[in-house]
């Protein structure tokens, strides 16, 4: 059985962030031959182009650690009606320099929870803009706006409301299928 590994980016730094919660609920929910790795993005320096030639090493990093995904799941918060500036910098990051982006081709599942009841659709939208010039191929349906509700996730941090489980579960079957589907 082939092996997948999943690059995850989460758009918080935040310690008790419910998308990286998703995150790890999420990756409950995929096949055994599909693990999960969460990249490092708070060391990532502010992009400058003036470094493209030499590029940091937290960007190197980054860029090997895409390199060696056969897929990617971005799960961001919304900021402003738009993705937080640390996601959009990792991104600039790893796709320079011109030529060298170290996204393109590779599968990828957008998502994300929110406070607020349109759960991140703004945020998934522009981040779908992004990925589009990006060449990323992104996963279309179904959609998911998940809004943040007591006891969304149990003490074991799956999900815990099972209407939602189902529906993430779903995503997640899709998911799987869009990333092999693209590794044929
Ligand atoms: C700077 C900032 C901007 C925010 N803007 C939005 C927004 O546009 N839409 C929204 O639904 N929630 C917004 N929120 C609330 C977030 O949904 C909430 O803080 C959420 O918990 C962030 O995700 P996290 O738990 O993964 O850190 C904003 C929060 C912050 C800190």
């Amino acid at each position: 059985m082939s092996q997948y590994r999943i690059a995850v980016v989460v758009g918080s730094l935040r310690k008790e962030s419910f998308n990286h919660k998703l995150a790890l609920a999420l990756a409950h929910m995929a096949p055994e031959n599909f693990t999960f790795e969460h990249l490092r993005i708070d060391d990532v320096p502010l992009y400058n182009q003036d470094m493209d030639g030499k590029q940091p090493p937290e960007v190197l990093r980054l860029k090997s650690e895409i390199a060696a995904a056969q897929g990617l799941l971005f799960v961001t918060p919304e900021y402003n009606r738009s993705i937080p500036g640390v996601l959009k910098n990792a991104i600039d990051q790893a796709s320079r320099p011109y030529g060298q982006s170290a996204w393109a081709g590779k599968p990828a599942g957008v998502i994300g929870i929110s406070v607020g009841a349109i759960g991140t659709a703004l945020a998934q939208q522009h981040l779908r803009n992004v990925l589009a010039y990006l060449d990323v191929p992104t996963l279309g349906q179904p959609e998911a706006f998940v809004q943040n509700k007591e006891g969304l996730f149990d003490d074991k941090g799956h999900i815990g409301v099972e209407s939602t489980a189902k529906f993430l579960q779903g995503w997640m079957d899709k998911y799987v299928a869009w990333v092999k589907t693209h590794n044929a």
